[in-house]
């Protein structure tokens, strides 16, 4: 079903489509847990093209490539490829897609994942592009979502943060929307969630609140999806000084919260929560992290039809 096709936007997935994903990080999941060696990658070659910094998308699709058999070769810094020396990105992915059977690329451009994939006869997976999508984020948030909780619908889910220029969030709320959760954005004025996307998010059926108070939102929330301000997408620093340490969540801010509230972040935090939140129950983040691996497991093998 997903077998050739490009990841590139979280709105792109039907309800099947994510169970078979979910399904089939399961069954990785269980397979490395149990320490099985498995090969169904074996023979393909997997580029990562990362012109922005990373540390989990990047290393985990290394490692998920690598759990399934497959070879990989990288791009990890914008400055050692030849877009260094001004190669445009259509020619530098050509180029690539004629060397491997995956392209996974994140680069600072909005739309460049969509560019590559029409440069590329392989499939192509958006790891992030600029403040526009991260598709893959927002699989590995629902199927955490799914351990944690036991279901994926019919919650509250409150998004604090930096929800203008945060991709995870842009990723995310299509996915909550499709699952029939309720969304409160929480932002200060200016970081607010872009107002197309919350006119297309409604436009299919999702119910969203727009605030600054977080301790009201965290008050009915089940579950909090914490982000960073996204400093490096700022013309203007004396803006990003504005807003900084706006929102913080700490243990305090957890005891007024609803009981058993999930707390996520896709990391890297800064200040936004607390370290004394991390051994809350309830704190998933790094568990959330962990999922990446089988997430993207099961995306690479089911898009070279290998699952
Ligand atoms: C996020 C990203 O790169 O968009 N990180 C990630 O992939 N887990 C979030 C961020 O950088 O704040």
């Amino acid at each position: 079903m997903l077998k050739g096709k490009d990841i590139l936007s979280a709105a792109q997935f039907s309800l099947d489509e994510l169970n078979t994903i979910m399904n089939t990080a399961a069954h990785y999941e269980k397979r490395v847990k149990d320490g099985d060696v498995i090969r169904d990658l074996e023979g393909l070659l997997v580029a990562t093209l990362f012109f922005e910094p990373s540390t989990r998308t990047r290393l985990s699709f290394e490692a998920a490539a690598g759990r399934l058999g497959a070879q990989v070769i990288s791009v990890a810094e914008a400055g050692s490829s030849s877009a260094a020396k001004g190669e445009s990105l259509p020619d530098t992915v050509r180029t690539v897609d004629g060397y491997v059977d995956v392209i996974v690329i994140r680069h600072p451009a909005e739309g460049s994942a969509q560019v590559a994939a029409d440069y590329a006869r392989n499939p192509v997976i958006n790891a992030g592009d600029g403040a526009g999508q991260h598709p893959t984020q927002a699989l590995l948030d629902i199927y955490t979502i799914r351990k944690e909780k036991g279901a994926l619908g019919g919650q509250t889910v409150a998004f604090v943060g930096d929800l203008k220029f945060g991709r995870t969030v842009h990723s995310l709320a299509y996915l909550m929307a499709l699952y029939r959760n309720k969304m409160i954005f929480v932002s200060p004025p200016s970081l607010r969630m872009p107002a197309d996307i919350t006119a297309d998010l409604r436009a299919r059926g999702a119910t969203i609140e727009e605030t600054e108070d977080m301790e009201e939102a965290l008050a009915a929330s089940d579950i909090v999806y914490v982000t960073r301000i996204q400093k490096e997408r700022f013309d203007d620093l004396s803006e990003y000084e504005k807003v900084r340490g706006s929102y913080v969540i700490d243990r305090a801010a957890v005891e007024r919260a609803k009981p058993g509230i999930t707390v996520m972040h896709p990391l890297p935090r800064v200040d936004e929560i607390a370290s004394d939140v991390d051994d809350y129950e309830g704190a998933a983040y790094f568990r959330q992290a962990h999922n990446g691996l089988y997430v993207r497991m099961a995306l690479l093998a089911l898009i070279t039809g290998r699952a």
